[in-house]
């Protein structure tokens, strides 16, 4: 994408109304004003909120918010010119129930509440394989504690991905750890008993790899 095409979508964040994009300092040095509120301030309800993490485009975040009317969903990215997408889609079709928020994942704890979160999608992420890139691996165990943090005590993670390491890792690092994994597939699309919310959506980086034939993963679990 060119660099003016990414300032537009930059500038037209600023006006939407379901995008949130916190500075750092006003997650870290302050209290973050929709911090335990989301709810409250910004859907005004009290609906099971959802989040979505390393969300790009945001497929997942507004198709699941069609879905599911009655649950909210946040779609969290670093990368603004990509969940414009999402952000956009769901002013155009007036869906109430989705908002994106623009921060890095390593912050989440700043961003929400203890046990303000009932679910949370992470959806291809990068797999991080090099050792010396463990600590940027979204399902790592100090991302899990971060999770734990926010989740509600019965909370579930989702973990759709086509890395096979990062599927095997993930599956590694939840029994050795005590966490319960509730359900575990190598080839959603192959393998029966995918639940439907697995199968019926794809997201961008997901359309790509099923182009090569690459059988997609998924893992669904509770952390301890
Ligand atoms: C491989 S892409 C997958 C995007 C989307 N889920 C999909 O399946 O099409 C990974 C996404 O995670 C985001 N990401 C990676 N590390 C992140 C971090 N630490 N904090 C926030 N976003 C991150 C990237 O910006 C990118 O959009």
């Amino acid at each position: 994408m060119g660099s003016k095409n990414k300032l537009k979508r930059f500038r037209e964040n600023e006006t939407f109304s379901n995008v949130f994009q916190p500075t750092r300092e006003e997650l870290v040095d302050s209290q973050f004003n929709l911090k335990g509120l989301w709810n409250e301030i910004v859907f005004k309800n009290n609906n099971p909120l959802v989040l979505e993490l390393g969300c790009g485009k945001g497929e997942y975040s507004v198709e699941l918010a069609k879905k599911y009317p009655e649950k909210n969903f946040i779609g969290i990215d670093i990368k603004g010119a990509r969940f414009w997408r999402g952000a956009k889609t769901a002013i155009e079709e007036s869906i109430p129930n989705v908002a994106f928020l623009r921060t890095q994942i390593e912050l989440i704890d700043h961003a929400f509440g203890k046990a303000e979160v009932d679910e949370i999608w992470i959806t291809f992420p990068d797999p991080q394989i090099k050792y010396k890139r463990t600590k940027h691996r979204m399902t790592n165990s100090e991302f899990l504690k971060r999770y734990k943090t926010i989740l509600k005590s019965e909370g579930v993670v989702n973990l759709k991905t086509d890395s096979e390491f990062m599927h095997g890792y993930t599956l590694g690092l939840l029994h050795g750890g005590g966490h319960e994994v509730l359900y575990a597939n190598h080839n959603v699309y192959k393998q029966e008993g995918s639940p439907e919310e697995v199968t019926s959506i794809q997201t961008y980086y997901e359309s790509q790899y099923l182009e090569q034939n690459k059988p997609i993963t998924y893992i669904r679990f509770k952390i301890k």
